[in-house]
């Protein structure tokens, strides 16, 4: 999955030749999953039709303030549309256009949404090549780099003039890999691996029964998702569930029993970096797994249980520069036990959840949780989704690994 999945994509196009490569623009960041808006100036419209970028984008194309074709003239909001995208794209970027930005101009829609987005923009320069080297375009570059903006610099090659030389607007697929690899780059989790245990376990009984619990999954899922959205690379160690994920940056290694569990945390343990074990693992397994379906002869059945290993512990015991996060499920004492346990395992952080707190807990998609960290921190969260908490997880990992 790419980094840009679910993102909103804005793209304006101003007029330069390139802007018919814009179609295959569009399409390749729909197929990395990111929705797309186009907003164009009213010359671009002259090298690519609206129609078949509002086709491809399935949103319909902005180019002025007013929507005139239609018979109840609608206001083009700027300001919403600057504030929906996550990350402007403007490709091609005319000479004009890029000092109309350096300068402040909002003489056309596109400009006016440039000045009302907040988001990361992006620019692609395509012009000729004196045009390119002009100190005038080197200013533009200059004065929008220093507001942050990225060029994504133009290619050599031959250009519409029939001159050959720099300025041709960078290749569609090499513009969606430059901002991939450029987000990724300044994401906060980028070379760090995170490992994560989710779901719950399954001892054997016999071959068709086994000893489980209600744990979904969902909230070392939404970690995972989190994690490799903030550019870890994450080893996602799960037991039998129905969640699924589809990401670039996350490895799935699935395992039934907390033996299986253990052996696979500890594959792994020595290259992490951050380990979140939220995995409901059963405390308990039988002794004796029978080798046939045991039989219902006898009135009653007695299972002797032994305990398993306790997987988080066992990486406090050997933990070195990784950072180290438990999950405690208390109906009682939360916060002493909670505490007992951080001190107990060796911990970093320890998240609560207290099973007095309604929509907390194993099947829901809400959990309400405090954090408690090894210095004595304690934040209490409100009820919210397992993705938001996933998000306030990590961020409070971010600062501590950073503090
Ligand atoms: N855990 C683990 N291996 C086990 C049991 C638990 O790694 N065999 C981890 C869980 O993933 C969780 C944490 O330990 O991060 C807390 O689990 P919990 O069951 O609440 O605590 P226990 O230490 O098992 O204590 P108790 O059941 O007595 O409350």
């Amino acid at each position: 999955m790419s980094i840009l999945s679910g993102k909103n994509i804005l793209l304006g196009i101003t007029a330069g030749i390139a802007a018919y490569k814009t179609a295959s623009l569009v399409r390749l960041f729909v197929k990395s999953g990111a929705h797309v808006k186009v907003v164009m100036t009213p010359s671009a419209k002259d090298f690519v039709t609206p129609l078949t970028l509002s086709t491809l984008s399935k949103h319909p194309v902005y180019s002025s303030f007013v929507n005139e074709e239609d018979d109840n003239a609608v206001w083009n909001n700027h300001v919403d549309l600057g504030l929906w995208a996550d990350i402007f794209v403007i490709a091609p970027a005319t000479a004009n256009t890029l000092s109309k930005m350096a300068n402040g101009t909002s003489d056309n829609l596109l400009l006016a949404t440039y000045l009302s987005a907040k988001c990361p923009v992006y620019f692609a320069p395509a012009m000729d090549l004196d045009m390119y080297k002009h100190p005038s375009s080197l200013q533009s570059f200059k004065t929008l780099e220093s507001f942050g903006n990225v060029m994504i610099p133009a290619t050599s090659g031959e250009l519409a003039s029939g001159l050959v030389g720099e300025g041709r607007m960078a290749e569609p697929k090499d513009i969606v890999s430059f901002i991939e690899h450029d987000i990724l780059g300044k994401l906060p989790l980028r070379n760090k691996k995170v490992l994560i245990t989710a779901g719950p376990t399954h001892e054997a009984i016999d071959p068709v029964r086994f000893i489980g619990n209600h744990s979904s999954g969902k909230m070392g899922f939404e970690i995972a998702k989190s994690a490799a959205n903030l550019g870890a690379e994450v080893i996602l160690i799960t037991g039998p569930t129905h969640e699924k994920v589809v990401h670039s940056q996350i490895n799935i290694i699935p395992v039934t029993s907390a033996q299986e569990m253990y052996d696979e945390v500890h594959n792994y343990f020595k290259t992490v970096d951050i380990a979140v074990l939220s995995a409901a693992v059963a405390d308990f397994k039988p002794k004796e797994v029978a080798t046939q379906k045991i039989k219902k002869k006898a009135p009653t059945l007695t299972l002797e249980l032994e305990k398993t290993k306790d997987i988080l512990a066992s990486l406090g015991d050997i933990k070195k520069q990784q950072y180290l996060v438990g999950f405690a499920l208390e109906t009682n004492n939360e916060l002493e036990n909670a505490k007992g346990k951080l001190k107990r395992k060796n911990l970093n952080l320890i998240v609560l959840n207290s099973l007095k707190d309604k929509g907390a807990g194993f099947k829901s998609n809400t959990n309400k949780v405090t954090f408690i960290d090894d210095k004595g921190d304690i934040t209490e969260f409100q009820l919210k989704s397992k993705a938001k908490v996933a998000e306030d997880l990590l961020n409070k990992i971010i600062s501590q690994i950073n503090a």
